[in-house]
């Protein structure tokens, strides 16, 4: 089938992608929330192709019900949002418009970016000082911020890391409680070093840091240029970092505060959770998802600094060909990019302050409820209080093989999906809701599937 067959066949093969949408969207309450990974035979690249049409069939037919029901109400692994109706018409048109934002000048699209990222500060009530990025997710966005704080860093010991490398920069200390995986990712990725992450001790029975002890921390290194990472929402509790407390040391010391909200900053959205958020105006660098509780779909995060000129000295990039040091392509590390702030823009616009307040708030309603459950069960132990919409529980006496198998028949049975983690060296599961489609109506078959997935041993 040819290119130009296709071509003149346009509309068709956009009905029958509306079509396979809808039938997979219409399926994600009933259809199974994660599968178990199957070894299916390999494609093979043909000489002459199907067709748009053909290789949709082909993909429903061999694929289409392997895929999980991630956006669905009850996949509550890792920290996985849905996609809003607003959120996917908009990722739909980024397709067919391919704009590309990386320089001003040829599309509105750039502009649209622009104003997006004016909506997401007024969603999280930051000032105008926060300047912008869309990037892929929330490990990128650390990546960008902890960029920019080894800039500076360096910056104050004479060295311009973008300019000369760090070939002459003694090691930068980098100091957090709860730090996320991906934090210690982007220093790999920075040449900083995973080995320069200084885990700080948290409170007893807490993950969000103790501040004496980071205190103590941030004078020993006796105004050595440092970075402080908090965590506005610990991936395993949901915890905080008194942000505050921290931006105080912060300037105490002269560090360099970056504060990873890549679902916590959502809290600003409920009236009666922001004040988890306080001080965050006061941080260098901060960092959220998009794909997650913001529910458009993946990939999409966002990065946003007080120290714009810092950010663009580290992402710049000059050649005659292209535009000037305003262009967003200075913000990011990719150069070319699709029109990610769409959906972003779309879901704001559709849904507002008040359709996002509702969103948080009922998943933290929902995530209070699965814990009240929990401790009403006799399997189960509640290891943390539910602060925000994480849920973190053990299976009472379980190894952590044992709480594999369970999660492992949890994910067979397919009523819902959830992760694994440890909790103060417990074997324990998560269970995070951040799905704009999840109601009351799920927690009860939440908790029938997990008691009727425990084998009594
Ligand atoms: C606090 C925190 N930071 C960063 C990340 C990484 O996010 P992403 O997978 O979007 O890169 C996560 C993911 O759960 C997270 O919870």
């Amino acid at each position: 089938m040819s290119l130009q067959y296709d071509h003149q066949h346009f509309n068709d093969i956009l009905e029958a992608a509306h079509a396979a949408a809808s039938a997979f969207l219409g399926s994600l309450s009933t259809r199974p929330a994660g599968h178990t990974l199957q070894s299916l035979s390999h494609d093979v690249l043909r000489e002459d192709g199907i067709g748009a049409q053909g290789a949709l069939t082909a993909f429903r037919e061999k694929y289409e019900d392997l895929l999980a029901a991630s956006p669905g109400p009850r996949y509550l692994g890792f920290v996985t949002g849905g996609s809003t109706p607003a959120a996917v018409a908009g990722d739909w048109l980024v397709s067919a418009y391919d704009q590309n934002v990386g320089s001003d000048g040829d599309s509105i699209a750039t502009t649209v970016e622009r104003e997006t990222l004016g909506l997401l500060r007024a969603l999280f009530g930051l000032p105008e000082s926060f300047e912008g990025a869309f990037v892929t997710g929330a490990t990128q966005a650390n990546f960008v911020a902890l960029a920019t704080a080894r800039q500076w860093a360096a910056e104050r010991q004479g060295i311009d890391v973008a300019e000369q490398g760090l070939w002459n920069v003694p090691p930068i200390p980098v100091l957090g409680g709860s730090p996320h995986a991906s934090i210690v990712k982007a220093l790999a990725m920075l040449g900083m070093g995973r080995q320069v992450m200084e885990y700080i001790p948290s409170l007893p029975g807490r993950m969000a840091v103790d501040l004496q002890a980071l205190d103590r921390q941030l004078a020993a290194l006796g105004g050595m240029p440092a970075i402080v990472v908090a965590s506005a929402g610990d991936v395993n509790t949901g915890d905080f970092d008194d942000i505050a407390a921290m931006a105080d040391l912060c300037k105490t010391y002269g560090a360099w505060l970056h504060v990873d909200g890549a679902f916590g900053l959502f809290a600003a959205c409920d009236p009666a959770r922001a004040h988890l958020l306080h001080g965050l105006d006061l941080a260098d660098s901060i960092t959220t998802d998009g794909h997650k509780w913001l529910n458009v779909p993946y990939d999409s995060g966002f990065v946003f600094t007080r120290h714009l000129a810092l950010h663009q000295q580290v992402f710049k990039v000059t050649a005659a060909y292209l535009g000037d040091t305003s262009d967003l392509s200075h913000r990011t590390p990719e150069d070319s990019r699709r029109f990610r702030a769409l959906p972003a823009w779309m879901t704001l616009m559709a849904y507002g302050k008040n359709g996002y307040r509702e969103l948080v708030t009922r998943c933290c309603t929902l995530a209070q409820q699965l814990g009240q459950g929990i401790e009403q069960s006799s399997h189960f132990e509640l290891l943390a209080p539910v602060r925000l919409n994480i849920v973190c529980f053990a299976l009472r006496g379980a190894n952590a093989e044992q709480r594999n198998q369970f999660l492992a028949r949890l994910k067979e049975d397919g009523r819902v999906l959830l992760t694994p983690t440890l909790f103060a060296g417990k074997p324990a599961i998560r269970a995070a809701f951040s799905n704009w489609s999840t109601s009351e109506e799920d927690i009860p078959v939440i908790l029938e599937a997990l008691e009727e997935c425990i084998v009594t041993r």
